[in-house]
């Protein structure tokens, strides 16, 4: 499926959506993800953080495992990243959460297209694109 005006407002109005019930008390730095699939659906993801901090999971990383979790395998179109704090520039996903990402984008050979959202600005870029050259389970094959 395509991603028009609707559907990409749509996403990242989950996104926000998502950050309001982010776990933050050590960052006090709310984030929401949004997973777009192939068939309309779109699963969420918010940051939750541990007293052991390590062990503190990215939003990106929750919605992947919820993803998977209810079966998912393949079928991203696209994802929406958006971090809370005042004045907030587009976040890209961490390093971990690319590789995460690309791991359900990998099952269904789709590039999904990562909607970076700022409080002025939306960054549109190819999953591809912040992760080239990705390790994925057609490695392991
Ligand atoms: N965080 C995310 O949820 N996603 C990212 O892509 C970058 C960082 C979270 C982790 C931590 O809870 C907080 O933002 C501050 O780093």
């Amino acid at each position: 499926m395509s991603l028009d005006d609707a559907t990409e407002a749509r996403l990242i109005a989950a996104a926000r959506a998502a950050a309001v019930h982010a776990y933050v008390p050590y960052s006090d730095y709310p984030v929401g993800a949004a997973l777009l699939f192939d068939d309309g659906a779109i699963i969420t993801g918010c940051n939750t953080e541990n007293a052991s901090y390590g062990l503190s999971l990215c939003a990106e990383t929750v919605a992947v495992a919820k993803a998977l979790g209810e079966g998912r395998r393949g079928g991203l179109v696209a994802v929406a990243v958006i971090g809370l704090a005042a004045g907030a520039d587009p976040i890209t996903p961490c390093g971990r959460c690319r590789q995460m990402l690309n791991e359900v984008a990998a099952l269904g050979a789709s590039d999904p297209l990562v909607l970076c959202v700022g409080e002025a600005e939306v960054r549109r870029v190819p999953l591809s694109v912040l992760l080239p050259h990705a390790f994925g389970p057609s490695n392991l094959a």
